[in-house]
């Protein structure tokens, strides 16, 4: 090792027989500045990769309208998740007994009751009498289309009052519900009634006023 050698640190490496102890520290200064300006290249690129993150985050949450997977219709598992999505309570379809059930409510359970037991003296019940479960559907039909006034007996009991028709602009269809539904409640088990049985008593009675009940007594004989 040769003393004080100016040219040591420029050359390209370091030539042990050149090197002095002063040169090899000046070389490590060298080298050590070298890496401070390796740090700020890190110290750039993780800010900015930072910006970006930041940037990121912002952009995801605008636009990913929290992750819903109805938003994105691209995956064929999406599709189908979308094409079942029913909002709650939407296009479910009613059966004829529920829409039968609702009409009675309306039309029918203010005096013959929400349980189809009527009221002892005024109303006679539905739930268990012979006229609704009448195995000719077409007697409850008459009923229901035209009214019934004056003395009837009804389960042995007697009552002698008046119910009006309380059809009005009812389709043939709703008719038919209603009539289903009081023949298949409370524990009633008759057969179902459809619309065109409905319209073919329409067509046999035509529009006339409340029936009697002996007018009714030869579905009895
Ligand atoms: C305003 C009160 C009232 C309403 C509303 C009413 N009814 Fe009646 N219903 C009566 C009365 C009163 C009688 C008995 C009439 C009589 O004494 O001749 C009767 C009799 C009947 C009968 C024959 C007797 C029996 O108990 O089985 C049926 C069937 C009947 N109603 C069904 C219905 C249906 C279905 C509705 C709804 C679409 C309805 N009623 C709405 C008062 C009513």
């Amino acid at each position: 090792m040769s003393e004080d050698n100016p040219d040591v640190l420029n050359l390209p490496g370091i030539d042990e027989s050149k090197a002095s102890d002063e040169s090899i520290v000046k070389v490590h200064s060298r080298i050590r500045r070298q890496r401070v300006a390796g740090s700020a290249v890190a110290f750039f690129s993780s800010t900015a990769f930072i910006i970006v993150l930041t940037f990121g985050w912002f952009q995801l949450r605008r636009h990913t309208a929290g992750y819903d997977p109805q938003m994105y219709l691209s995956e064929r598992g999406d599709i189908h998740a979308f094409l079942n999505y029913v909002p709650a309570g939407a296009g479910v379809e009613k059966t004829p007994f529920e829409i039968g059930q609702e009409l009675y409510m309306m039309r029918c359970s203010s005096c013959h009751q929400v349980n189809g037991e009527g009221m002892a003296g005024n109303f006679p019940p539905l739930a268990g009498s012979e006229w609704v479960l009448h195995e000719d559907a077409a007697l409850p039909i008459k009923i229901v289309l035209a009214g019934i006034a004056g003395p009837i007996t009804v389960m042995g009991q007697q009552y002698n009052s008046n119910m009006a028709s309380v059809v009005g602009d009812l389709e043939d269809r709703d008719v038919a519900n209603i009539v289903t539904y009081i023949r298949q409640s409370w524990g009633n088990e008759a057969s179902e009634v459809t619309a065109d049985q409905v319209a073919s008593v329409k067509e046999e009675i035509g529009s006339r006023g409340p029936w009697t009940a002996e007018e009714l007594q030869s579905y009895f004989e």
